[in-house]
């Protein structure tokens, strides 16, 4: 089954028919919302939504790892990841989508893995994962290749087909926030490579490559970023472009529920062999 975490001003995913809510207790706490489990033609999707449905939970205190963990418990195989962006690369205009590769990550406080080592809880359940944890084992997972290339491909084929201007190669920076970049921080980050800049890519991708679960992101350039846009930045602009982007995310998660199929053309699923010490 395909996972949805919806972002800023996504909330629910138009088209869909809600057929359960499930409230999920991880190990690693509390998930932001209840996941919604919802159908469309024969096909059931699980919605969670990132800041919680109110919007009370900050960038930088989303408990990432519960959501990741509820999502897997509901079966969940495949993740996508919406999420607002201010664009660094001035070639990304705001409304435009953006398929990420790759991150930066300037993030400072938050939990990025479920392995603890010595210092790690005990979970229940038998397989690779609760192994390696209820082991005490020290992980690294390969981040060669971080964004699942099945899912990009497909998220490629559907944004062609519906005519949306999209960018295919985006390098994602991760900031803390909650607040906006300076603009000194942008030129920086421009200087690095990145493409997009938002609050809530990490950790959510590295907490899906370390379970092993194929894990995209889906982002939509809100504004331009600090410093380029020659304007004060507004959460109430992001929140607007999210909303009026709504009927085109429902349209592009109908049809990549529809051509996910339950095979693997990716090596996401491999991503614990040989990470463990
Ligand atoms: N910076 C960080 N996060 C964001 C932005 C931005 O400019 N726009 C939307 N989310």
């Amino acid at each position: 089954m395909l996972g949805v975490i919806g972002g800023s001003g996504l909330y629910k995913i138009e088209g869909f028919k809600k057929i359960d809510e499930l409230e999920i207790e991880t190990p690693f706490g509390e998930p932001s919302s209840p996941i919604i489990i919802a159908e469309y033609e024969g096909r059931n999707l699980a919605f969670l939504s990132r800041h919680g449905t109110d919007h009370s939970i900050p960038p930088h205190l989303v408990n990432y790892r519960a959501n990741i963990w509820a999502l897997r418990e509901v079966g969940v195989k495949r993740i996508l990841g919406i999420g607002a962006v201010g664009s660094i690369n001035e070639k990304i205009k705001p409304g435009d989508y953006i398929i990420i590769t790759d991150f930066l990550d300037f993030t400072k406080s938050r939990k990025s893995t479920f392995y603890e080592g010595r210092f790690g809880k005990k979970v229940k359940g038998k397989g690779k994962v609760e192994d390696l944890i209820n082991s005490k084992r020290v992980v690294h997972v390969d981040m060669t290749d971080p964004y699942c290339s099945e899912i990009r491909a497909i998220l490629k084929a559907v944004l062609s087909e519906k005519g949306y201007p999209f960018k295919e190669n985006g390098v994602y920076v991760c900031t803390e926030g909650p607040r906006f970049e300076t603009p000194a921080e942008i030129r920086v980050f421009k200087k690095l490579g990145g493409d997009v800049v938002g609050m809530t890519g990490y950790p959510e991708v590295v907490l899906a490559r370390e379970l092993a679960l194929c894990y995209a992101s889906l982002c939509i350039s809100a504004n331009p970023a600090a410093g380029i846009a020659g304007y004060k930045l507004t959460s109430e602009e992001v929140i607007n472009m999210m909303k009026a982007k709504t009927t085109e995310i429902g349209e592009i998660i109908k049809a990549l529920t529809i051509k996910i199929t339950d095979k693997h053309s990716c090596d996401c699923g491999k991503t614990l062999e040989g990470a463990g010490i």
